[in-house]
């Protein structure tokens, strides 16, 4: 089920439950929201104990009461349900719902975000709040939405959640000489007699089976995504046909997205750049790529659901936001496909852990202060861009990010321990995409790959059962295909591949993957021409940390290494397979031999972005299309001011002339052709 809005969403997470004996705060607070032209609220995230005070006893008036007054006032409600955080009597009663740890010791009550998701009475609880709340809100017309929990997150180690493992083993591998062959356990003398003696990888036990700790992430993934099911059900079944979210994590590796994504209708995100700790431009490209991975995750509008209006208070420094900058992150998320931007939160508490978080209101109240204003501006923009809601992004480049390839390559214990570098290598590939003013999607080895006429592939040392066949089937149709160093190494379990890798793809890549060099953090090498002189390129590039050697084996050699003894031997290859083209990149190079290898390939196949004019350095372009019209997003991370040949079209928000200055934003709608 998709959401279909014709506006799109401006308000954030409100939990008035924290001022019920201050109600003339609450009046206040729907007038400011009105001012501000916040249009949506979460409600309920972290108010269990308010919910159901005690077992079995539930409050559901205030509740009701705060919906009814916001949707008198044009108001609507994201309603959460609230496992995020549970009371305390349930902990006294049950401790089971309690988190266990790696070291096998059972945590106190505390916190939030750290429950045993396998625990039945746990899951029976949340089922129990989760019916009564559905079918007390599903018929009421405020509710637009439903927010399962609150960024899951952790895992436990107790034995219930043992028990579930190895049930998770057992349905996965059916015997245990199956899983000893997977596991390769025959090394060091760990061979499992029976699945009872299977435990999750303990620094007080067993770390050193690769195959068992990607299998334990694996099933902590699950695990958790199948809590939100159950959640989800429980909605569903108690009647609900709003379309349910859950909030997920910058950077989070612990849940694999693509697959939690699969059971939502909408998939959202929580916000919260650190701005002052870098060039403004290069922190946004690192939003920018999140927004993408996210927006990726189902194809469709997102939302944002949670950034700071101001500073956040859980890092070490708390910076304010500086004019202009709240404006800028949440038309950056429109622009990359949400339909909405969100705040945590409305208003700050006054005591707990978060009372100095920054917020919409503050503990003054007044509409007068710089944040509010701040928001207020934001609203307009908001409200200015409105028919953009549900309009697609569509992209022709896209570069691959697959959680079980980022976990296995942590766990793989190679060539360097101490950092790989994966991460920024794939963010290297979509920030050389993205200078070039292309929508770019990020994909796991699940996705489809034909959509695609350029598809980026980083370092993708596991292979899924059949992507080397993927790879093969879309660089033979016409793709262009560029993969990076220690490629096709391992399977699913981390076996390596016998026979020579990239695995399945020494033909189309016409090379051998031989050695690689694991580097110093302080030694670099160097990318060079050699050769017959390859255009477009300059005549070095540093590279670092991994530097593969490769023997050809029919790719052609477009540029060398520099030094070390493997000074002269191939760091850049091409080979023409079928109708398209796979390139291997041997090191891990600097941004610039990215930015200018993708410029040179693109150019060649006749590749263009959507906007076609210069595009300053700190502007970042991208397009939303819609049904009768292209918008055109245009923002400026810059330090300086930037001059942008506009499309013929109408400019929705921002200069006419096409002026933006740093952190200013333009949006031009374009009309499609008809015909
Ligand atoms: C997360 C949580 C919120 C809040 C914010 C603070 O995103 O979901 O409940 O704690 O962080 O930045
Ligand atoms: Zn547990």
């Amino acid at each position: 089920m998709e959401m279909k809005t014709d506006y799109l969403m401006h308000g954030g997470d409100y939990n008035p439950e924290q001022w019920l004996s201050m109600p003339e705060v609450l009046e206040t607070d729907i007038e400011r929201f009105v001012e501000a032209k916040i249009n949506t609220v979460t409600l309920g995230v972290f108010s269990w104990s308010k919910l159901e005070p005690r077992e079995g006893e539930f409050d559901f008036e205030w509740l009701e009461k705060i919906i009814d007054r916001l949707y008198e006032n044009g108001i609507t409600v994201i309603l959460a349900t609230p496992s995020g955080a549970r009371p305390h009597w349930m902990a006294d009663k049950y401790p089971e719902v309690l988190r266990v740890n790696e070291t096998r010791q059972r945590m106190l009550f505390g916190g939030r975000h750290n429950h045993c998701l396998t625990s039945p009475v746990y899951r029976e609880k949340v089922k129990r709040i989760d019916t009564e709340l559905a079918k007390r809100f599903a018929p009421h017309p405020a509710v637009r939405m439903w927010h399962i929990s609150n960024e899951f997150s952790g895992q436990c180690h107790c034995s219930l959640c043992q028990e579930a493992f190895r049930d998770w083993l057992k349905k996965r591998y059916k015997t245990i000489e199956e899983l000893n062959d997977r596991w390769c356990t025959t090394f060091w003398s760990h061979i499992y007699d029976s699945f009872e003696q299977v435990e999750s990888p303990s620094l007080l036990g067993e770390t050193s089976i690769m195959g068992l700790n990607l299998d334990w992430r694996r099933f902590v993934s699950d695990q958790t995504i199948d809590f939100m099911e159950q959640e989800i059900l429980a909605l569903r079944e108690a009647g609900i046909s709003q379309p349910v979210t859950t909030n997920l994590m910058y950077r989070f590796d612990g849940i694999d997205y693509f697959r939690l994504a699969e059971k939502v209708d909408l998939v959202s995100w929580d916000n919260y750049p650190l701005w002052g700790q870098k060039e403004d431009w290069e922190k946004a490209r690192e939003t920018a790529f999140w927004h993408d991975v996210i927006r990726s995750l189902k194809k469709q509008p997102f939302l944002m659901m949670e950034s700071s209006p101001g500073s956040t208070n859980w890092q070490k420094v708390s910076k304010l936001k500086k004019p202009g900058m709240l404006e800028a992150t949440s038309f950056q998320s429109i622009a990359h496909g949400a339909d909405g931007a969100m705040y945590f939160q409305m208003r700050k508490g006054r005591g707990g852990e978060e009372k100095l978080h920054g917020a919409v209101l503050d503990h003054y109240d007044g509409n007068d202060t710089r944040t509010f204003r701040d928001v207020c501006r934001t609203g307009e923009m908001l409200a200015a861009l409105g028919e953009a809601a549900g309009s697609r992004t569509q992209a022709e480049a896209a570069v691959l990010y697959d959680w079980e390839n980022c976990w296995a390559l942590e766990e793989s214990r190679g060539p360097r321990n101490q950092d790989l570098h994966a991460r920024e290598s794939i963010e290297k590939s979509y920030r050389a995409l993205r200078r070039l003013g292309h929508n770019v999607d990020v994909i796991d080895q699940s996705c489809d790959l034909s959509p695609y006429r350029f598809v980026a592939g980083p370092m993708q040392y596991l292979f899924h059962e059949g992507f080397a066949e993927k790879i093969r089937a879309y660089v033979e149709r016409g793709g262009i295909f560029v993969m990076t160093y220690w490629s096709g190494v391992a399977d699913e379990n981390d076996r390596c591949f016998l026979g020579g890798t990239p695995h399945g793809l020494m033909d189309v890549f016409g090379l051998r993957s031989e050695e690689i060099d694991g580097l110093y953090d302080w030694e670099e090498n160097r990318i060079c021409q050699g050769g017959e002189r390859l255009a477009g390129m300059r005549e070095s590039y540093v590279c670092k940390y991994l530097c593969q050697l490769v023997k050809p084996m029919g790719a052609q050699t477009l540029m060398v290494y520099g030094s070390d003894f493997y000074a002269g031997e191939p760091a850049l290859l091409k080979n023409h397979f079928g109708e398209g083209d796979a390139y291997y990149v041997c090191a891990d190079a600097e941004q610039a031999f990215y930015d200018d290898l993708y410029r040179k390939i693109l150019a060649e196949a006749g590749i263009r972005s959507a906007f076609t004019g210069e595009i300053p350095d700190g502007v970042e372009v991208t397009v939303r299309k819609g049904e009768e019209a292209e918008y055109l997003f245009l923002q400026n991370f810059g330090r300086e001011t930037a001059m942008i040949s506009l499309p013929e079209g109408e400019v929705l928000f921002g200069d006419r002339e096409g002026k933006l200055e740093p952190l200013g934003n333009i949006v031009v709608k374009i009309k499609k052709k008809q015909g």
